[in-house]
Order: C-alpha cells, then structure tokens, then sequence
C-alpha cells in the first residue's frame, strides 16, 4: 500500500474516548519494549510516528493512527514491563481485553513476540483473549536481525508449536531494522482491511 498519510489521531484508556469506529482496525500487541511502535514505523515509513525509546513502558494508553484516511493502526500499551507501577500494570489487562471485545471493526491483532524469547504468560493471555473472542491474528516474530537464520527457523518453529498455531498460521518473520517481513504483513493487513 502507498502511504499517503500517517497521522497520530488520539490516546485512549477507555471506550468513551475511541474515535468513532469508522475504519477497519488493525491492531499491535505485545510485550514492553519487544518493538511494536519500530514496527508501525517501518510499516508506515514514518521513523517517528509510533513514538519508540530504549525505555520500556512508553506506550502506556491506546494509540490510535490513522494511515491514508481508511484505516486505523491501533499501538496496544506493552505489557510484562516489572518497573511500571503496580497501579498502572493493573490497568492493563482489562484495558486491552475491553478494546479487544468492544471494537465491532477491529480486523485483525498482530501480536507481536521478540524472536529470542519465548513467549510470556501474558502473550498467552492475550492469545487465550484473541481465541475467546474469535479475532483473527497473525503471530509476528521480530529482531530477527539479531539472530543467525538457523536459529531463526528453529525458533519460528519452536514457537509455532509452543503455542499452538496452526501450519498455515505461523509466525511471519519480521525485522524493522532491514524492513525483512514488511511486504508480507502489509498482505496481510491489506486483505484483512476492506471498507467497514
Ligand atoms: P513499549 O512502547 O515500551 O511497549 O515498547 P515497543 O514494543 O513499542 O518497542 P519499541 O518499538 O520502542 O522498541 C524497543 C527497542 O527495540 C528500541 O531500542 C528499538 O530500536 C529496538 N528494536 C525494535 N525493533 C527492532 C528490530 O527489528 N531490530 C532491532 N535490532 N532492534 C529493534
Ligand atoms: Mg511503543
């Protein structure tokens, strides 16, 4: 997809505050600092739209963007991050089960793991939430930069067992370093968003 414009639209904790649901949504989740907002931004070509740090737990609330006019990006606060309060880290998961179950154009969930990690309780949380609702999602394994291609494989695989994801649902490999797996998400994010 050419890019035409890739704006921030607003932050939202609760449902009241959501733009208007007017667009397919495509949304990104996962751990503090495993990459999401790198991710949007190699997606988008806009180095600093999604804001991204070294300091994990900077996406704390929902970010909403709106790419060409027809379609929303939505940043997911990171979760699993022990130094952000307890307060805040309690907030979280009803946070993001409530976007997750109220959110009639929501598309798809791109969930997000670091490909030398195995996956947390909390990315199994998420999944457990994505399955329970019936989202379709496609599991994005990134930094792959960082490891050998061997290693890479024998990961994609081990992961793709470990939870449970079908032979024609593993993960894709992606790295917002080389831009490797950005042709193959914009695909999918593409066939998953016509017209509300
Ligand atoms: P939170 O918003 O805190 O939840 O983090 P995030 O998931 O948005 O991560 P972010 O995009 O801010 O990236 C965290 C760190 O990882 C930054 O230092 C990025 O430069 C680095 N990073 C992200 N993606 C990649 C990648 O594909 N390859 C490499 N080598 N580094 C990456
Ligand atoms: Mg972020």
């Amino acid at each position: 997809m050419k890019i035409l414009s890739a704006e921030f639209v607003l932050s939202a904790t609760q449902p009241a505050h959501y733009p208007p649901a007017a667009f397919p949504e495509i949304a990104f989740a996962g751990r503090s600092n495993v990459g999401k907002s790198s991710l949007i931004n190699m997606l988008v070509k806009r180095r600093g739209l999604a804001r991204t740090s070294n300091t994990p737990g900077r996406t704390q609330e929902i970010n909403f963007f709106s790419i060409n006019n027809r379609i929303y990006f939505i940043d997911l606060p990171g979760y699993g991050y022990a130094k952000v309060p307890e307060k805040m880290r309690k907030k979280w998961g009803p946070m993001i089960e409530t976007y997750l179950s109220r959110r009639p154009t929501l598309r798809l969930v791109i969930l997000i793991l670091d490909v030398r990690r195995d996956p947390s309780e909390e990315d199994r949380q998420l999944l457990d939430w994505l399955r329970f609702y019936r989202l379709p999602f496609l599991v994005v394994l990134t930094k792959v930069d960082k490891v050998s291609r061997n290693e890479t494989a024998l990961r994609r695989r081990r992961i793709g067992e470990d939870l449970g994801l079908s032979a024609a649902a593993q993960p894709i490999l992606f790295s917002a370093k080389t831009g490797e797996g950005k042709d193959l998400l914009w695909q999918e994010i593409g066939k998953a968003s016509t017209p509300v």
